[in-house]
Formats: structure tokens, C-alpha cells, sequence
């Protein structure tokens, strides 16, 4: 091989792994609330996000989740290798809940709380990956499923988002209150008529 060809594969190889490996490893800290994976094109110039829509949703399990119950959310679309995904209240940048069970080449990771957010491990390619969202055990409402996905680090999408999703009840919770305070109500109410 010429010496020519042996200096450019290795700048190509070079030039692949300096792609690559800015924030290879999960999304930084610093992108929990922007969700902007922050991205550079070199020393100076930032990678903006695509504006085209996006080739990549958010589909979900069911439209209601359950309290403390575990929910499954994908990232469907074409072959990707970076993301960012929370839970959150719709209008909020806070993420609710936490993730579990972190497919191949992915991590749950820290924003506010431990586990609230799940990021790549690798750029390695994923695909159509379901991630676990486990539900608050106290419900907070309707949530949304909201991410960056990067197809690789100088294209990317934010605000991805899932349709909104109902918070649902549990067996128990159903019961609880109103159904109590009618029991109650009778109960009083036949205690007043036995003492007259
Ligand atoms: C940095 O990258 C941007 C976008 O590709 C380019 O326009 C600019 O000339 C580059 N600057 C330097 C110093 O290489
Ligand atoms: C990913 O999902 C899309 C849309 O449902 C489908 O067209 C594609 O074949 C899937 N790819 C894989 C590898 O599962």
C-alpha cells in the first residue's frame, strides 16, 4: 500500500472516532433540561438540531400509565445512535418517574433524580428500542415522553415528543375516596335514624 493510502485511511479512522466520541458515552449533564445534546462541529461552530419534521416518534404503551406501575415506551424510526429521553408534565422540563431495564447500548442517568432519564451508552446503532418507564407510585397527572434523538452528531432532532398520556388508577385508588365517604355517609345516616 502506498504510503499515501496508509496516511489517509488513518486520518479517516481518526476523523471517525473524533466524530464519534463526543459524548459517546450518554447524553451530558448539562442537556437535562434543554435537551440539547450540545454538539459541536468543530472549536467554534455548534451543531444545530434538524428542523425538518422528525423520522423518529415516541410510541406508547396505552394512553393511561398506572401509579408505581412499569410502562413501555419506543423510540421507533431509522437506525440511530444518541438520544435523550424523560417522562415529564406537559410544560414542564422536570422529569417525573424513573427508567429500569436499560436495553443493550443504553443507560438510565441523573437529572434531578437518579434514573429519571435514559441516554445511550455508545454510539453504537440502535433501533425501535422499548425502554421501561416506571410510573411515580403517587400519580402526577397526564405525562409525556419527550427526546433528542441523533442519528448520528451532526444530525439530530429535538423535542420528540409522545402523545400525552392519562394518569390511570389503581385498583385500590379507585375505591379510596369517594367510595369511603359514601360508606360513611350511610353508616351516619342510619346511626342518626336508630337513635331517634
Ligand atoms: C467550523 O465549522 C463550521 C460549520 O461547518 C464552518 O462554517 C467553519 O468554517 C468552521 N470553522 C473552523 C475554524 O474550522
Ligand atoms: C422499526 O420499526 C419500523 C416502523 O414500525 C419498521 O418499519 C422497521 O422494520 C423496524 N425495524 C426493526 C429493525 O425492527
Amino acid at each position: 500500500m502506498a504510503v499515501n493510502n496508509v496516511v489517509l485511511c488513518a486520518c479517516v479512522f481518526l476523523a471517525f472516532f473524533a466524530v464519534c466520541d463526543a459524548y459517546g458515552t450518554g447524553a451530558p449533564d448539562t442537556a437535562c433540561v434543554t435537551m440539547h445534546p450540545g454538539h459541536m462541529f468543530n472549536a467554534t461552530a455548534a451543531v444545530v438540531p434538524q428542523t425538518s419534521a422528525s423520522p423518529y416518534s415516541i410510541v406508547v404503551e396505552g394512553d393511561k400509565y398506572t401509579p408505581g406501575s412499569t410502562f413501555s415506551v419506543q423510540i421507533v424510526g431509522p437506525v440511530f445512535r444518541g438520544f435523550l429521553l424523560q417522562a415529564r408534565r406537559p410544560g414542564s422540563t422536570t422529569p417525573v418517574g424513573t427508567f429500569s431495564n436499560a436495553p443493550a447500548d443504553t443507560q438510565t442517568t441523573e437529572c434531578t433524580t437518579a434514573d429519571s432519564s435514559m441516554t445511550h451508552a455508545s454510539p453504537g446503532q440502535k433501533q425501535n428500542i422499548t425502554l421501561t418507564w416506571n410510573a411515580p407510585s403517587t400519580g402526577v397527572g397526564n405525562v409525556q415522553f419527550v427526546a433528542t434523538v441523533a442519528e448520528m452528531k451532526v444530525k439530530y432532532w429535538m423535542d420528540v415528543t409522545s402523545a400525552q398520556v392519562a394518569q390511570g388508577t389503581t385498583s385500590g385508588a379507585s375505591f379510596a375516596k369517594p367510595t369511603f365517604y359514601l360508606i360513611m355517609a350511610l353508616c351516619l345516616l342510619q346511626a342518626a335514624l336508630f337513635l331517634k
